[in-house]
C-alpha cells in the first residue's frame, strides 16, 4: 500500500508535478500528474464510500464546564475579538511530526484537542459569539483524503464540522476560511501566542504583544480554581499514576538487569493505556541522579542499595496531569542513613501539607516546610545555626534546591503566567491544587557533607486539593511514611 500511495504524497512526488502544480485543486493535477497514480485509479477513488456521518451526538462531559469558562473569559474582554488557537503538528525530521498534543488554552476552552483548530471568541451584543474552526473531513471527490498527506486515509478520520458542534456545543467552520476572515476583520483582537503561525500572521497588523500577553495571564490565572470535572481528571490522574508507580516496583529486578530506562517505560506504558501520555518527562533517577533535579535521560544503572527518586505523572484524556514523586530503597530496604535523610524529608512535607488551606498564604507551605528541612540540616551539623540565621540568608538552598511545591493541572506548572500578587504572593481558595514537594540533594562531588551523604537525592512529591476546610492528598494512594514505603513495596514484590 505504502509504495502506491508515497510517490503521489511525498515531496519528490510534488517537486515532480512541479511548484505551480502545487497551487492547483488536486482534482486538477490528478491525471497522469503523480508517479504511480493511473487516470482509472484517480477516478475509481473519488466513489463507491459509504456515509459516515455520525448523527445525535451526546456533548462532551466538559461541555457545560468550558462554557462557564468561555463565558468568564467573556466578561473580561467586552467588546474585544479572542483568538485561541490548538496549535499544528511539529515536524521532527522530514515527514515525522512529533506527538501533537492541543494547546492548554484551546482545550480548556473547547475540550477540544485537533490540531490546526481555533476558537474565536466574536464580541456580539454584550458578550461574545464563539466558533470553533477546524479542519473538516477530508473531500473524497476531489482526492485530498488519499493525495493529501493529512488526508483522513493517512492520518484518520476527523469528526466532521456538524459532529464537532454537537460535541463540543460550540458552531463549527472550517479553518481554512479563517485567516482570509482575520485579515478583513475590524476592531480589537487579542491572540493566544506561540501556537499557530499562520493565524498570528493573519493578525499581524491588529494585535500588539502587550495585549495578547493579558489574555495569556488572564487565561493562565483563570485555571487557578478547578471545578468539579477538572477535580475528578486530577484524581483519576493521580490513581493511574500510583498505578503505574506499582508497575514500576514489580520489575524493579528487570531495570536492575538493564537501566533506568525500563522504570521510564513501564510507567509509559501505564500513561498510554490509561490516560493520554505522561504529563512531563519522567524522572528515573537512581542512584546520585537522584541529585538531578531533571534527570530525563534515565540511561543509568539501577543498583540494589541505591535509592530511586521516581517523579512522574499520567496525564489524562483530557490533558489533566499528576505530578508525583516518591523516593524507594531499590532492594526494598532503605538504609540508616537513607532513612534518617528520607524522614527529614517526610517530616518537611507533613508540615507542608499542614499548611495548605483556605485563606493560607501560597507561600505558607514552602516557609513550612523549609523551616523543617533547615532544623534537620543545622541537627545533622552541615551547616551552623541557628536555624532563624540559616533561613535568613538562605543557607539550606545549597541542598534544598527549588521551591516546595506550584500550581499543578493542564500543565504540570499550571498557571505559569499568572501574576506574582495573584499566585507565589496570593492566598490559597478551595478548588486550586498545588504540589508539595520537599526535597534533599547531596551532590555526589559536595565536599561541604560527610562522604556517606554524598550521591544522596530524596523528594516525596504530592498532589494537594484546597478544600473548603482543608486539604485533601488527590495521591495518598501511594504510601509516604519509610516503615509503610518497605510494607508496600515487599507486598507488591510478593504479590
Ligand atoms: N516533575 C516536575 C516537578 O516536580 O515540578
Ligand atoms: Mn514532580
Ligand atoms: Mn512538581
Amino acid at each position: 500500500m505504502a509504495e502506491e500511495l508515497i510517490p503521489a504524497d511525498s515531496d519528490e512526488a510534488a517537486a515532480a508535478a512541479g511548484a505551480e502544480e502545487e497551487e492547483q485543486p488536486i482534482k486538477q493535477r490528478k491525471n497522469g500528474l503523480y508517479p504511480g497514480v493511473s487516470d482509472e485509479l484517480a477516478e475509481n477513488m473519488t466513489s463507491g464510500w459509504a456515509d459516515t456521518e455520525l448523527r445525535d451526538l451526546e456533548p462532551i462531559a466538559q461541555a457545560a464546564h468550558t462554557a462557564d469558562r468561555r463565558a468568564a473569559l467573556s466578561a473580561r474582554f467586552p467588546g474585544e475579538r479572542l483568538v485561541i488557537p490548538s496549535g499544528n503538528l511539529k515536524t521532527r525530521s522530514n515527514d515525522t511530526e512529533y506527538a501533537f498534543r492541543a494547546s492548554t488554552e484551546y482545550a480548556y476552552l473547547t475540550g477540544d484537542q485537533s490540531e490546526d483548530g481555533v476558537l474565536v471568541l466574536e464580541p456580539q451584543g454584550g458578550g461574545h459569539r464563539a466558533t470553533v474552526y477546524l479542519l473538516p473531513r477530508s473531500d473524497r471527490e476531489n482526492g485530498e483524503f488519499w493525495l493529501s498527506g493529512q488526508g483522513e486515509l493517512w492520518v484518520g478520520r476527523r469528526h466532521s464540522l456538524a459532529e464537532a458542534e454537537q460535541l463540543l456545543g460550540i458552531p463549527a467552520k472550517d479553518v481554512r476560511e479563517l485567516p482570509e476572515k482575520l485579515r478583513e476583520a475590524t476592531g480589537p483582537v487579542r491572540v493566544v501566542r506561540g501556537h499557530d503561525a499562520a493565524i498570528e500572521a493573519a493578525l499581524t497588523d491588529k494585535v500588539t504583544a502587550e495585549r495578547d500577553e493579558e489574555l495569556r495571564v488572564n487565561l493562565s490565572e483563570a485555571r487557578a480554581v478547578k471545578d468539579a470535572f477538572e477535580i475528578g481528571e486530577l484524581q483519576k490522574a493521580c490513581d493511574s499514576t500510583a498505578r503505574g508507580f506499582e508497575d514500576v516496583v514489580k520489575v524493579l529486578d528487570k531495570a536492575e538487569a538493564t537501566s533506568e530506562r525500563y522504570v521510564e517505560g513501564t510507567f509509559f506504558l501505564r500513561a498510554r493505556v490509561e490516560g493520554n501520555d505522561v504529563g512531563y518527562g519522567s524522572i528515573c533517577a537512581a542512584g546520585p541522579h537522584a541529585t538531578t533535579l531533571h534527570w530525563v535521560r534515565n540511561d543509568g544503572p539501577v543498583r540494589s542499595g541505591d535509592l530511586l527518586l521516581l517523579d512522574a505523572g499520567v496525564e489524562t484524556h483530557t490533558l489533566y496531569t499528576a505530578d508525583v514523586t516518591r523516593t524507594l530503597p531499590i532492594n526494598g530496604r532503605y538504609s540508616a542513613l537513607q532513612r534518617t535523610i528520607y524522614d527529614a524529608v517526610y517530616d518537611a512535607q507533613e508540615a507542608g501539607i499542614a499548611a495548605v488551606r483556605p485563606g493560607a498564604k501560597y507561600r505558607d507551605f514552602h516557609d513550612a516546610a523549609q523551616r523543617v528541612l533547615t532544623e534537620r540540616l543545622v541537627e545533622w551539623g552541615l551547616v551552623e545555626g541557628p536555624v532563624e540565621r540559616v533561613l535568613e540568608l538562605g543557607l539550606q538552598r545549597r541542598w534544598t534546591l527549588h521551591g516546595t511545591g506550584h500550581m499543578l493541572g493542564m500543565d504540570v506548572h499550571d498557571c505559569a503566567a499568572a501574576r506574582t500578587e495573584a499566585y507565589v504572593d496570593g492566598t490559597l481558595e478551595p478548588g486550586m491544587c498545588l504540589t508539595v514537594e520537599p526535597g534533599l540533594y547531596f551532590q555526589a562531588d559536595d565536599l561541604t557533607v560527610p562522604e556517606e551523604y554524598r550521591g544522596i537525592g530524596v523528594r516525596i512529591e504530592d498532589d494537594i486539593l484546597v478544600t473548603e476546610d482543608g486539604n485533601r492528598n488527590l495521591s495518598a494512594a501511594l504510601p509516604r511514611r519509610a516503615d509503610e514505603v518497605e510494607a508496600w513495596m515487599a507486598a507488591l514484590k510478593q504479590g
